[in-house]
């Protein structure tokens, strides 16, 4: 479905990713995890077409779509649900979900998409003509994953969906996006920064630290099983350093001599 290969992407003269090489599978689902700075949102803006690569291909169903503009993409399915939510905080929720139906091909399914989304988010049913401005983060961010979904998209990018939320709120979150992956088949790449939770649910992972992918989860399932373990290993206090700061401890940190566990460990 999506197969990326030697993406380079430079802001200025800084190089933010230098030769990633990734594959999404058609129904898998991958996430991407790596310490901030990394280069995880300019790999997913670099996928929807919000920023240009300096190199590489990427091709989406077969096709180079690297030199498309962000709207051509969308058109062809890929969804980029961004960091921070973005929602248009003056429109409704209404009207915010509408915009995401704007691709030729989901406008016709508009109304059965937006039942779908409020039946995933029976919230944003209550909401439905509040502005999205005053909505609390959490519901935010329901909003703007069911402005991903109004789209029909085959591709969905998320970029950090847990972030600034309560660990209730997470849950319930990525409940949501293992029921939309298992009932709609849907292909997703997903970049957390809450490791642990994130590697439960996904088929496999990357890691990427200063742009480039430094563990890649394998293709295998029994390849990403031990992967996903050695980071969780390398991660080594993994669950409730992770769970609770979302960083790495002070013990951590000391054991991996002050870089970021998951990576420095694994390697
Ligand atoms: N528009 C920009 N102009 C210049 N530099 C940028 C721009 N956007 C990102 N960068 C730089 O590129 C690098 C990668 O940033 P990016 O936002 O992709 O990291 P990230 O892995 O998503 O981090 P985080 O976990 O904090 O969200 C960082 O060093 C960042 O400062
Ligand atoms: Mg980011």
């Amino acid at each position: 479905m999506l197969s990326i290969t030697g993406l380079g992407v430079t802001y200025g003269g800084l190089h933010a990713l230098t030769g990633v090489t990734l594959e999404v599978g058609a129904g898998e689902f991958v996430t991407l995890v790596g310490p901030n700075g990394a280069g995880k949102t300019t790999l997913l803006k670099a996928i929807s077409g919000t920023v240009a690569a300096s190199e590489g291909r990427v091709a989406y169903q077969g096709r180079d779509v690297a030199r498309l503009r962000a709207s051509e993409r969308a058109a062809l399915g890929i969804a980029h649900v961004p960091e921070g939510r973005r929602v248009f905080p003056t429109l409704t929720v209404r009207e915010n979900l509408e915009l995401g139906s704007y691709r030729r091909a989901a406008r016709r399914r508009r109304t059965e998409s937006l039942a779908t989304v409020l039946e995933l988010f029976p919230i944003l049913r209550e909401r439905e003509r509040q502005l999205a401005g005053s909505l609390s983060g959490g519901e935010q961010q329901m909003l703007a994953l069911g402005r991903g979904l109004m789209a029909q998209p085959e591709l969905l990018l998320l970029d950090e969906p847990s972030q600034g939320l309560g660990p209730r709120i997470v849950e319930q979150i990525f409940e949501t996006i293992d029921r939309i992956r298992r009932e709609r088949r849907l292909t997703i790449l997903l970049v957390e920064q809450r490791v642990v939770e994130a590697l439960e649910l996904c088929d496999r992972g990357y890691v990427l630290e200063t742009g480039r992918v430094v563990l890649d989860g394998g293709r295998e399932g029994s390849t990403f099983t031990s992967s996903a373990s050695r980071i969780r290993e390398a991660s080594r206090c993994g669950r409730a350093c992770w769970r609770a700061s979302h960083r790495p401890c002070r013990d951590c940190s000391a054991r991996s001599s002050g870089g970021w566990p998951i990576a420095s460990g694994a390697r």
